[in-house]
């Protein structure tokens, strides 16, 4: 990462004498990263001084964006690349869920997110809101079996880390993190979310606002002179922010939203949107409120119904009582993104009333103008989103990697972090 070291300068020296001699069968970035390894390892055996911050090149800090609903690993490749990894099941995100098989094990991800719908008593979902709840840590009411927000958070970022790491040639050498939360965190809840990282065994060198990293993620550098709108619709929770970058620092000066407007939002409109339809059909009478399982299945269902119609204008499912447990007979449906755009309006309403709260609060600030508008979180995805933004605020929204822009812009900083504070030991 700090490319004045003699690993980097070796290794370069290497490189440019085999890139030919390997053409065809290794990428130039494979080719690289192999060469870096042989050099370490024969300065190493060697015994060469100062192996230990000549290896600290080699380390790779992860970004880590602990969403709500799902959760992302990024960082910086030597070649000053972003890499977001990929879980075990060939993700790029993994689900913040966690289904307890008993006491102390459990399981995290996809596959607890599949055990949420049979089982969802051993289940834990949405463990971010709860970091910043008092009343899931205090007294007999703690959060799940005993175990407070922060111990189940650490469950996930264990798994995040274990699968993040195996991507990597010296994965002993990811040792240390930068974290993100909502700019609206205060410190208690960015010291559970940091008491969370490093009982999975990973030292937490900064937890930054996610509207920051969206920034830097989008290319803001730190002595632009923009002013930014970010705009995160995330899976639980809606969050605008106006973010400056100015004299050598990224600040935010302005943020709001609702912690309680989300993707989920639109999958439980959906949800009881296909429920009434298969009930008018089948005269029978389920309820999504009423049943659990039903409510999770529908939920699974209906987001993946969600996601088909961000890329087409209608799509067709069957709904059937088979997912949670029910023995009535299937129905096949179609539903149009016209339709799921009308029964979701005011979700959005909501949104652009807190997006106009959030410039008004910013222009008494003394805001003058906001340059450009930033959009993050799998939800704005959905072009509905897009499209109101530009129109409401009159611009033409950014929409790149909105999913996976707060990871990036976390690896983006620890990259920077470690150009300022060279290896010392
Ligand atoms: N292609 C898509 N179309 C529509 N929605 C999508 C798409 N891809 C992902 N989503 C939605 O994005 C949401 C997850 O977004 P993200 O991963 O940004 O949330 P999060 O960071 O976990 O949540 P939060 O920011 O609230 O903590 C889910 O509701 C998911 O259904
Ligand atoms: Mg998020």
């Amino acid at each position: 990462m700090n490319h004045i070291d003699p690993v980097y300068k070796l290794s370069e020296g290497l490189y440019s004498s085999l890139k030919k001699a390997v053409k065809g069968i290794l990428s130039d970035k494979e080719t690289r990263s192999l060469i870096k390894a042989i050099v370490i390892d024969i300065l190493q055996e060697h015994g060469v001084a100062d192996v230990k911050s000549l290896a600290r090149q080699n380390e790779t800090i992860f970004g880590i964006d602990f969403g709500s609903v799902s959760s992302r690993v990024a960082y910086v490749d030597d070649a000053g690349e972003i890499v977001i990894t990929k879980n075990f099941n060939g993700s790029s995100s993994t689900p913040s869920v966690v289904y307890f098989v008993d006491d102390v094990r459990a399981v995290v991800g996809y596959d607890a997110r599949v055990k949420s719908v049979l089982e969802p008593e051993r289940t834990v979902s949405l463990v971010k809101r709860a970091l910043a709840d008092d009343s899931a840590y205090e007294g007999a009411s703690k959060f799940y079996h005993g175990l407070n927000p922060t111990k189940i958070s650490t469950y996930i970022f264990k798994k995040l880390i274990v699968e993040a790491r195996d991507m990597l040639h010296h994965p002993e050498l990811a040792t240390r993190a930068v974290l993100t939360c909502p700019a609206c965190f205060g410190t208690k809840e960015r010291e559970r979310l940091r008491e969370a990282c490093e009982g999975a065994g990973i030292k937490v060198l900064a937890v930054i606002n996610e509207p920051t990293a969206t920034a830097m993620s989008y290319g803001i550098k730190a002595d632009d002179e923009k002013t930014v709108l970010v705009y995160d619709l995330g899976g639980a929770s809606f969050h605008v922010s106006v973010v400056r970058a100015s004299e050598g620092f990224i600040s935010v000066i302005a943020a709001g939203g609702d912690r309680h407007i989300g993707g989920i939002d639109w999958d439980i409109s959906l949800s009881e949107y296909l429920i009434e339809r298969y009930n008018k059909k089948k005269d029978s009478l389920y309820k999504l409120d009423r049943d659990v399982r039903l409510k999770n299945a529908m939920l699974i269902l209906a987001e993946k119904v969600k996601k088909q119609l961000t890329f087409k204008p209608r799509t067709s499912m069957v709904v059937s009582p088979f997912l949670w447990g029910g023995e009535d007979d299937p129905v096949r449906m179609v539903v149009t993104r016209e339709i799921f755009e009308g029964m979701t309006e005011h979700l959005l309403d909501e949104t652009i009333k807190k997006t106009h709260e959030i410039l008004a609060d910013s222009r008494e600030k003394g805001v003058g103008r906001i340059d450009e508008v930033l959009l993050a979180g799998g939800s704005a995805f959905m072009p509905q989103v897009k499209a109101r933004i530009d129109r409401e605020l009159n611009c033409e929204a950014r929409l790149e990697y909105p999913d996976e822009c707060v990871a990036r812009g976390a690896a983006i900083y620890a990259m920077q972090w470690c150009n300022y504070n060279p290896p010392s030991e």
